[in-house]
């Protein structure tokens, strides 16, 4: 019997990556969003490249009579979590809006499981949760929590609520899966990272550089205690992340409680690295400037990523090279994002 999957915030992102992966496995997929962070094309966009309907409804998680009606009438098996807001800097201007859709909506989507029967969930978790005093590489066992601002507090909180949950109810099944820094897009360029307004992360902005959207990138500082002064992060391309999901999904179909894992590569790459990359990749030079520390960086971490190895048989294949040739293969061929086109039905 094909497993049906209640995508939440499927046409974000990782989800709509996610959502190709999900259909090549086998699985049907069940979106709701609200396109808050994202455009329904790139739902259109997925059914081209996988020649398979995605249902969508349009809407927000906190609406519980939606969310009870995809439920039952879907006979939604399991359930991927993508929805919320995730921008650090606005998370300290907006802290209500981000409590207010990714606890609170997390915790309306439980509870419509809960009535519904629905007892598998994967959380998008981030690397955050282990705040700014962790030893790299970061694995599983350390303490979480002293996150350092709201948007890394509601991902800590909703891990706290998940494993309450499970300690309560003997049938719920969690991954908590912990992302380090997704970049790079589908390999066809009809995916990819669609920011709204001045990209915060690097590969957008780098990229949107690169097609003259942008003048020069900043540099967030050259004097960390690093090789080459600049920070150094664990880069995964958003194509092994999504399979992490497909990997995960299998792994709670017959497990209890709640298990978190990292998906990274286990390497730290710093952002001079990543520059010379993507200029090599795209044969385009990336003008720089090297700007003061951003608030709130930290120097370095990267993933101990050998939990997923072991326990759901998951690997970041892809390599430094594919996630700068398809983030440019994106970029190149979408250079106005999603924005330019209209319907595609
Ligand atoms: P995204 O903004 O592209 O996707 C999130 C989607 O959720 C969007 O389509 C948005 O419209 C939708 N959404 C937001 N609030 C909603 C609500 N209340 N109801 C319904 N839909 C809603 O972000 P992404 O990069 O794809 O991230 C997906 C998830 O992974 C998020 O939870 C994010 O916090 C987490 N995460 C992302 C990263 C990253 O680097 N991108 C790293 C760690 C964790
Ligand atoms: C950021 C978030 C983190 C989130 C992650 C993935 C912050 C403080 N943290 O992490 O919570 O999980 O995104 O979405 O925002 N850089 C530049 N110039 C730029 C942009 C970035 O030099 O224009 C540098 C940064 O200083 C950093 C590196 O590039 O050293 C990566 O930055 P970014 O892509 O924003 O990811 P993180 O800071 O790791």
């Amino acid at each position: 019997m094909v497993r049906k999957v209640l995508v939440t915030g499927g046409a974000g992102y990782i989800g709509s990556h996610t959502l190709v992966a999900l259909q090549e496995a086998g699985f049907e997929a069940v979106v709701i969003d609200s396109l808050c962070n994202s455009s329904e094309i790139a739902l259109q966009r997925v059914q081209r490249i996988t020649g398979k309907p995605v249902r969508f409804y349009p809407g927000d998680i906190r609406d519980r009579r939606l969310l009870d009606q995809i439920l039952t009438e879907n006979k939604i098996h399991s359930v991927i979590h993508f929805a919320g807001l995730k921008a650090v800097g606005e998370s300290s201007q907006k802290p209500i809006d981000y409590y207010q859709s990714n606890v609170a909506g997390s915790l309306v989507l439980l509870e419509a499981m809960q009535e519904a029967g629905v007892k598998r969930l994967v959380f998008s978790s981030s690397a955050t949760v282990y705040g700014s005093e962790a030893p790299v590489p970061y694995v599983e066992t350390l303490q979480t929590g002293n996150t350092s601002n709201p948007y890394g507090t509601s991902k800590w909180m909703v891990e706290q609520i998940l494993q309450d949950a499970a300690a309560a109810n003997q049938e719920l099944s969690v991954a908590l899966l912990r992302y380090f820094n997704p970049v790079g897009a589908h390999p066809s360029g009809l995916i990819g990272e669609d920011p709204q307004g001045i990209p915060n992360n690097l590969l957008p902005y780098i990229a949107q550089v690169a097609v003259g959207k942008r003048k020069e990138l900043s540099i967030f500082g050259d004097d960390y205690p690093t090789s080459d002064g600049t920070c150094l992060r664990d880069y995964l391309h958003v194509m092994d992340l999504a399979i992490g999901h497909v990997r995960a999904l299998e792994w709670i179909e017959d497990k209890v409680g709640t298990e978190a894992f990292n998906l990274g590569t286990g390497r730290g790459i710093s952002v001079l690295e990543i520059v010379r990359a993507f200029e090599q990749a795209s044969g385009v030079p990336i003008p720089y400037t090297v700007a003061p520390r951003r608030a709130g960086d930290l120097p370095a971490f990267w993933a101990d990523a050998s939990k997923a190895k072991s326990e759901l048989g998951w690997v970041a294949d892809l390599g430094l090279e594919q996630m700068m040739v398809d983030t440019w293969r994106w970029q190149r061929e979408n250079p106005q994002g999603y924005n330019a086109t209209h319907s595609e039905s």
